[in-house]
């Protein structure tokens, strides 16, 4: 069993990111730069952006924050997404979520320049990565693309399950492993809670992705000996062992899979370095074309 270490793999290719940005700050007189918005105070959220910011430091990227009060309003939070929107110096916008329950999520996301979307979340940006058109690609499924491709693990022609439709990774990954080409060509089969047989699908795959965020779900009789098995979860679950009172468990039953499978990412440090790295490469991304004034298909 070989172990999917996003951490190796992320900070190989920050260095490649790195080099660039060094190489286009030169040219334009100013770094690439990624805002972020945080609404209100979730713990797990206040981690993510601070992750995000340490990783655009480590590249040579700016980044700002703009910290929200949980209870602004939705003009509130469209008035400041628009004030990025329109700020010339900066390339990337990211709105953490969740938001707080009273906020409109998709209303917020449409208001984002689609331009400046690097969390590949806009409708226009999901739209054209649908047709295969050039788009941001959310991090998640960008990111598990690159890991199998670092770790060489074929595609082509494989069966691949997918648990779990959320608009952020299922149903984009879905689209990305079964689109034509290198790291694609996989046969398919999306999963999700109405499913019937789940077990029985799942032991078809060659490749499986667990990203339904139900801590220990994917068990060994759902896996084929010899399976690529890839673990999106990462739930805070109680353990009184532990200094801070929980820990991160991911959606597989790492103890019970693992010995199953020939390659199985660990939760922590598996895929959620490589999200973050997939984040620098759009933003990155979005600054190049903004120098190069490079137009995108627009509502
Ligand atoms: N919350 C959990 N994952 C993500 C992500 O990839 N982007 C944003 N903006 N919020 C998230």
């Amino acid at each position: 069993m070989i172990l999917l270490d996003g951490k190796i793999a992320a900070e190989a290719m920050k260095k490649d990111i790195a080099r660039e940005v060094a190489r286009w700050t030169c040219e334009w007189g100013r770094r690439p730069h990624l805002a972020a918005i945080l609404v209100g105070d979730n713990p797990a959220s206040q981690t993510y952006v601070r992750n995000k910011e340490n990783d655009c430091r480590q590249v040579g990227m700016d980044s700002s924050l703009y910290r929200l009060s949980s209870t602004i309003s939705q003009e509130g939070l469209i008035e400041c997404v628009r004030t990025i929107n329109e700020d010339p110096d900066i390339d990337g916008l990211i709105v953490q979520l969740p938001l707080p329950d009273h906020l409109d999520e998709q209303e917020i996301i449409g208001a984002i320049d689609p331009s400046k979307d690097v969390d590949g979340f806009h409708p226009v940006n999901v739209g054209c990565m649908v047709l295969g058109l050039p788009s941001f690609v959310s991090a998640t499924p960008a990111g598990i693309v690159d890991l199998l491709q670092y770790y060489n693990i074929p595609t082509q022609g494989k069966e691949c399950v997918i648990i779990g439709r959320s608009n952020i990774v299922g149903k984009p990954l879905a689209n990305l492993l079964s689109r034509k080409g290198q790291g694609g060509d996989c046969t398919v089969t999306l999963c999700h809670s109405r499913t019937i047989d789940l077990p029985k699908i799942c032991r078809r795959a060659n490749i499986i992705v667990a990203a339904l965020g139900q801590p220990g779900f994917l068990k060994a009789n759902m896996v084929k000996e010899g399976a690529v098995v890839i673990d999106v979860g990462i739930s805070r679950v109680e353990d009184k062992t532990t200094k801070s009172g929980f820990r991160l468990a991911g959606d597989v039953d790492f103890v019970q899979v693992a010995p199953r499978c020939s390659h199985i990412t660990p939760v922590p440090g598996g895929v959620g370095p490589m999200t973050r790295l997939s984040l620098l490469k759009n933003t990155l991304q979005a600054a190049i074309e903004r120098k190069l004034n490079v137009k995108r298909i627009r509502l």
